[in-house]
């Protein structure tokens, strides 16, 4: 798959994608959730292969969220037996394609077998040069910006209340967990459903928004590359005007 040569803006330098639609996905073939979630992972591989492949920087896959853990336990169960199977299975594939892997999300609330795999495939995969994925578990948006605040409030302690706005911020994003990535340029949301779900609200402040009605099963290159194309023609003004 070719992306068009005529396009007057780059790619995202980083895609950040809210996977949603697997359950629907899995009733609508009258299956349970699960399935979905495991046809899901499918998608997850092309997505990652194609972003790798057209030199997309950095891509942010929700897979997670700290709001998840209200689904049923079985759901739960399987959710995180599909990341250790993911990350068992995939890490050839990933280093093979000189993707560094990333994790964000509160791992510490994970099972002990899961957060040594994270770290295991991290460490394998640091030293690579090509697209770095980051993968979102046991994620929230708020919870990020909480924790930055707690780290800014033990660096500065007094210090805190004399801080400017600018150098508040400076010290939030400095704190963040993805304080050394570019913001998403591009989010997308599949399954037609038109919200944020608490996914990286710090950073997405002028982010550009795609909402697909595809299913993430469903979701294939084609659909991404639509996605892209789209992006790459629109003008971004980051709160300014139009340049002339
Ligand atoms: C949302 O669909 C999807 C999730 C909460 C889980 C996403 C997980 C995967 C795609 C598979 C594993 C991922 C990796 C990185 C190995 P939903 O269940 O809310 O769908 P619905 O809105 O149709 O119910």
């Amino acid at each position: 798959m070719s992306l068009p040569t005529t396009m007057p803006q780059s790619l995202p330098k980083h895609l950040a994608i809210i996977m949603d639609g697997n359950g629907r996905w899995a009733s609508k073939r009258f299956l349970p959730r699960v399935f979905g979630h495991r046809a899901g992972v499918e998608t997850v591989r092309k997505v990652v292969k194609y972003c790798s492949d057209v030199g997309v920087g950095f891509l942010t896959l929700y897979a997670f969220s700290t709001e998840n853990w209200s689904r049923p336990a079985t759901e739960v169960g399987f959710l995180l037996s599909l990341f250790r199977i993911f990350i068992e299975k995939e890490k050839k594939f990933l280093h093979a394609n000189n993707v560094v892997v990333r994790f964000i999300g509160q791992r510490q609330a994970l099972p002990g077998d899961i957060q040594e795999m994270m770290l295991d495939m991290e460490n394998f995969t640091t030293n690579n040069t090509g697209l770095t994925l980051v993968l979102a578990i046991n994620y929230g948006g708020k919870t990020e910006i909480i924790d930055a605040i707690k780290r800014v409030c033990q660096q500065r302690q007094q210090d805190m209340h004399h801080l400017s706005d600018e150098a508040l911020n400076q010290a939030l994003s400095e704190n963040m967990y993805l304080k050394d990535i570019p913001p998403p340029d591009l989010l997308i949301r599949t399954a037609g459903e038109k919200r944020i779900s608490n996914f990286l609200l710090w950073h997405i402040a002028y982010t550009e928004l795609y909402f697909s009605d595809k299913f993430w099963p469903d979701f294939d290159e084609n659909d991404l590359n639509s996605a892209l194309t789209d992006f790459m023609s629109r003008e971004r003004r980051y709160g300014g005007v139009v340049s002339q």
